[in-house]
């Protein structure tokens, strides 16, 4: 590494400390999770009992502040759900969902959770179309049901008023004003439906807290309808509030909730701000969290998604090689993705090899797999890893291995005593597959040369048949062909195709080999051709 900030593990912008230095940012945000409730109304998810109790468990390590465990209203299985997490002893605070009405505080209460969260709608929209309330009437209501939640819950209260952000801000502040006289110590400000800008957010939180007094617990909850949710998240935090509601890989209606690695690792990598989560442990709770919900991280999504600390082109990859900051602007260890700053393991596991790969990261990526190649070798791999990525296709590690083993042959070209100089094959419908093979073998210094033929149920077995029978005639004895895989290694009709064979003569010594082509008739017969040389080349030794 060439850099002096190469042991820097977090590389930001120098120019944020300018503007946040006016900002009035607290110094602790608290996390209040909701995966298992907004994250759960994600069309697509639902969760077991055993998965719920697994997610709380981990966003308890992961050291959230507060976790939703559910509405107990909605259904058995949610109260079942609620009633469990609540028994767990967790160090989260466990809070429960219910609208404005008895019957659904009366069943957080029977779930035993330590808190509530109480909510209704405050638009006249909603008041009109959904509530067919007056705003009198859920004046009314706010008061009569927080009264009533915290004769059981005491200070745990917290109310929403639902589509805050689309709430005349008079009426809004008087419903959240309201809560707060009757007992709630936290009021969330909901942007329901995603529509409002950072600074629309940040003006109403201001105008509320300006109005609340100062033992209140402002919280944030934000939808990503138009792509703002983290955003927004944060301009509501640097307008004083000191909650944030989130949930894991943003999961939640619709298009989904602010994501909570993407609001924490903001929190603390671009504003400084302290949560109480343990940003080692987040890598691996998406991780849980996909797994459980069946919905796959997006390859690009921020920090968690695959290609979040991986490099492809060749001006990337020679540049994090030097130095990882000039592309990463924090280690990828801080959240608990195995993989450090050392050469080997930036090489290994942040370069990706395609199109764009440059010189330098895969003569790199060659070197950390082991190869030592020539000047060609390096360039005909180099042409290969490309002609795939013009079609397309991603290069995985795997396919790289493949095609410099295949490229380099498993036994060097001056001990290489078979040659394949012809395949013919015939097949389609009404046809039986028929394969000719013409196989060109060395002995001393001169060639000599077989041609067989044979048929088969498919045009891989005819002439795998036709190489045999070559290989017979040789006088080498039978070979039997004991184990094929085949697997496609970069998906589509024009991937490559990977062939893995074992081949065992009539003393039963086995020899096993492969070889990688995009026909797989090609790749089949090379794989077979790289285990005969292979074989000769140990009889010879
Ligand atoms: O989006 C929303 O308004 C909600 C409330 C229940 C807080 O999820
Ligand atoms: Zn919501």
């Amino acid at each position: 590494m060439t850099d002096p900030n190469a042991t820097k593990k977090i590389f930001i912008s120098p120019h944020i400390g300018k503007v946040s230095k006016n900002l009035n940012l607290p110094e602790c945000v608290h996390i209040f999770d909701t995966s298992l409730r907004d994250g759960e109304q994600s069309p697509g998810i639902s969760y077991t009992l055993e998965q719920k109790i697994q997610i709380a468990e981990q966003l308890n390590k992961l050291g959230v502040d507060v976790i939703e465990a559910g509405m107990p209203i909605v259904s058995q299985g949610d109260y079942e759900a609620c009633k469990a997490i609540s028994k767990l002893g967790l160090e989260s605070e466990v809070i429960g969902l219910a609208r404005i009405e008895r019957v659904d505080i009366d069943k957080v209460i029977e779930c035993d959770m330590e808190a509530i969260h109480v909510f209704i709608a405050t638009s006249d929209l909603h008041l009109k179309d959904k509530l067919k309330m007056t705003r009198e009437q859920v004046l009314e209501a706010i008061t009569k049901e927080v009264e009533y939640a915290k004769a059981h819950f005491g200070e745990k209260i917290e109310f929403s008023a639902e589509d805050a952000t689309r709430t005349d801000l008079d009426f809004l502040i008087e419903a959240n004003l309201a809560a707060i006289e009757a007992g709630a110590k936290r009021i969330n400000i909901p942007d329901t439906v995603g529509t409002i800008t950072p600074p629309g957010y940040a003006y109403i939180i201001k105008e509320n807290i300006s109005r609340f007094p100062k033992d209140i617990r402002v919280s944030l909850h934000c939808h990503n309808d138009f792509g703002l949710a983290t955003a927004n998240t944060l301009a509501g935090i640097e307008a004083g509030a000191t909650q944030a509601e989130t949930t894991i890989l943003g999961l939640g209606e619709r298009a989904g909730n602010a994501c909570l690695e993407e609001v924490v690792m903001s929190l603390h990598v671009l504003y400084g701000v302290r949560t109480n989560i343990k940003h080692q442990y987040l890598y691996e709770t998406s991780k849980l969290v996909e797994r459980l919900s069946s919905f796959p991280i997006p390859t690009n999504l921020p920090l968690v998604g695959e290609n979040a600390f991986r490099h492809e082109s060749g001006i990337h990859a020679h540049a994090v090689i030097m130095n990882p900051r000039t592309y990463e602007p924090f280690t990828p260890e801080m959240i608990g993705i195995p993989r450090t700053d050392r050469l080997e393991d930036v090489v290994e596991q942040a370069i990706s090899v395609g199109k764009h790969t440059g010189g330098h990261s895969l003569g790199a990526k060659l070197k950390s797999m082991g190869f030592s190649v020539s000047k060609t070798q390096f360039n005909e791999i180099r042409n290969r890893v490309k002609e795939i990525g013009d079609k397309g296709k991603q290069v995985t590690d795997m396919d790289l291995y493949e095609i410099a083993i295949n490229m380099l042959g498993e036994v060097p070209e001056e001990l290489s005593t078979l040659k394949l100089e012809e395949l013919t094959v015939t097949c389609g419908k009404n046809v039986t597959p028929t394969a000719t093979v013409r196989l060109k073998i060395k002995i001393d210094d001169h060639w000599d040369e077989r041609v067989s033929a044979a048929i088969g149920v498919g045009p891989v077995d005819a002439a795998c048949n036709a190489l045999a029978k070559v290989w017979e005639k040789f006088g080498f004895g039978k070979m039997t062909l004991t184990e094929y895989h085949l697997d496609a290694i970069t998906g589509g009709t024009d991937a490559l195709g990977r062939v893995k064979v074992r081949m065992t003569d009539v003393f039963g010594k086995a020899v096993d080999s492969r070889a990688v082509n995009p026909d797989i008739v090609m790749s089949s017969i090379q794989a077979m051709i790289n285990g005969m040389n292979r074989y000769l080349a140990e009889k010879k030794r």
